[in-house]
């Protein structure tokens, strides 16, 4: 079966979050199911200095305000469609943003572009990839199903995966004259979204089944505390709608093979050898070398990850004779607050301000533990690194990080079963309550080596995840 996976970025070509490391490895993990993937994504100048062996497969005289074409090519071991159209992705930098650290202005024509593109594939009119079903990721690829929706002659079945809610493509029913949709489209069995265009609602109506990357996170979206107003949709396409848990490249995370480790290490002497982690951590982030518990945070600085309340436990945090090293950045205040927290308790709380993915990969292996406190969580992917690199996980009680981490309550532990630590509801008090357990638990050795021992025992590959997404592909093909 051949399957065009449609996404704004893929690992190690170009990420700003979990997307990416998802795009870029469900190909590998799904070829063992007898699936043949292909990404396509945007020519940003990154992929096409990376691009080998590319050829032309279409051109358009005019896509959206500019020549464009769809090249096939290789690129970091994966089969690509490339959109090259240097009038939309020929821009150095953050995939989204502009220098002014804002969204591009023409980013709806970016986006309907890279789906305008991908839905022609889904019609059959690329002879060198002519796939059975499109799989499109978040509201950047979300009107790919809109235009297959239009589109004449047999087309593929359409899977439309929601990583994230928050982030739904939302613009002025200006430019809707501008997106080669039919007038009908604009309705609300269509397009529009409160007056406007939804490019995410589009795709969550027009395509034939939706998925999201946890099942309590395909819960929390059809309810109308956490559905961000595309919750009723969501509820009348209950019946179409799955969560399918992600999993991790364990080829890439691996202790065992790890390069940006200080020391690699497996299940039988992983107590002595991350010791040489934690020293090094200590070393790159300033901290005092001691033997209390070691807190860190790999993350996106925002108000979904909770950010803002682990600020105000950082001094709980460090009375606890705790530490702990940040690697992070974002929103302009929690960079300046976790900075300033860093000088109040020097050696104590220690700042990475960037974007490091050779130290993200230091933390999980000499970190004691990871810190999760997010508001809502799709999936988490950085708790799933943290349980193969027996660096235990600290997590709010939502999302995949419900699904995801067993809790060190009494009877968990007793049975060797827990994983982690998690918390409810997400605030102040419960997340410096979490933090006091966590010390507490960390004192006593035994206890805490059995939850890193059963962490890094948990299956968090692809396996059973791939097949699902095998299954609900088989699925589609055979409903009539
Ligand atoms: P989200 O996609 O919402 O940001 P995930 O947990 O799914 O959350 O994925 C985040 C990914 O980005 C992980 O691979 C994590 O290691 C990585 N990451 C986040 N912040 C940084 C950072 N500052 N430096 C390096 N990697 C980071
Ligand atoms: C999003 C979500 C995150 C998820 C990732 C990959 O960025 O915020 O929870 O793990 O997508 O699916």
């Amino acid at each position: 079966m051949k399957v065009l996976a449609v996404a704004s970025e893929v690992f190690a070509l170009v990420k700003t979050g979990g997307l990416a490391d998802v795009a870029g490895a469900l190909p590998a993990a799904l070829k063992h199911h007898g699936i043949e993937m292909r990404v396509m994504l945007p020519g940003y100048p990154a992929v096409m200095a990376a691009l080998k062996d590319a050829k032309p497969v279409k051109v358009y005289g005019d896509l959206f305000g500019g020549k464009g074409r769809i090249l096939t090519g290789r690129a970091q071991g994966l089969d690509l469609l490339v959109v090259e159209a240097a009038h939309l992705f020929d821009r150095p930098g953050n995939p989204y943003l502009g220098p002014d650290g804002k969204d591009w202005p023409d980013n709806w024509k970016r986006f309907a572009a890279l789906s305008y593109a991908a839905a022609d594939v889904g019609s059959g009119e690329v002879a060198a990839f002519m796939p059975e079903i499109v799989h499109a990721h978040d509201w950047q690829a979300a009107l790919t199903p809109a235009y297959l929706h239009f589109a004449s002659g047999p087309v593929a079945r359409t899977v439309m995966t929601v990583h994230n809610l928050a982030f739904q493509g939302q613009y002025p029913a200006s430019i809707f004259a501008q997106l080669k949709l039919p007038a009908a489209a604009f309705a609300i069995n269509g397009v529009e979204y409160y007056g406007g265009v939804g490019y995410l609602k589009a795709g969550l109506h027009y395509a034939d089944a939706i998925t999201t990357v946890s099942p309590s996170y395909a819960d929390e979206i059809t309810t109308q505390a956490d559905g961000m107003g595309l919750d009723g949709l969501l509820r009348l396409r209950r019946d179409r709608l799955t969560g399918i848990v992600n999993g991790i490249d364990t080829d890439i995370w691996n202790p065992a093979s790890d390069a940006h480790l200080a020391q690699s290490y497996v299940p039988r002497n992983f107590i002595q050898r991350r010791e040489a982690n934690k020293r090094e951590v200590e070393r790159r982030f300033g901290l005092d070398q001691d033997d209390g518990l070691l807190f860190c945070v790999v993350s996106r600085l925002t108000w979904q990850k909770g950010m803002d309340l682990l600020v105000q436990c950082l001094d709980d945090l460090v009375g606890l004779g705790a530490r702990l090293a940040m690697l992070g950045a974002g929103d302009a205040q929690l960079e300046s607050d976790f900075t300033q927290a860093a000088a109040r308790h020097k050696g104590r709380i220690g700042t990475v301000i960037g974007y490091d993915e050779t130290i993200s990969h230091l933390l999980q292996g000499g970190a004691d533990a990871i810190l999760i406190p997010s508001r809502f969580e799709p999936c988490g992917l950085t708790q799933l690194y943290g349980l193969r690199y027996g660096c235990v996980p600290v997590v709010s009680h939502v999302g995949g990080l419900a699904d995801t981490i067993v809790d060190a309550n009494e009877a968990a532990l007793e049975q060797g079963s827990a994983t982690g630590i998690q918390f409810a509801p997400v605030d102040v008090p419960s997340l410096t309550r979490a933090i006091e357990r966590s010390v507490r638990l960390y004192a006593d050795r035994k206890a805490w080596n059995g939850l890193q021992k059963a962490g890094m025992k948990t299956d968090v590959s692809w396996e059973k995840s791939a097949a699902r997404y095998a299954l609900l592909y088989k699925n589609l093909l055979h409903r009539s």
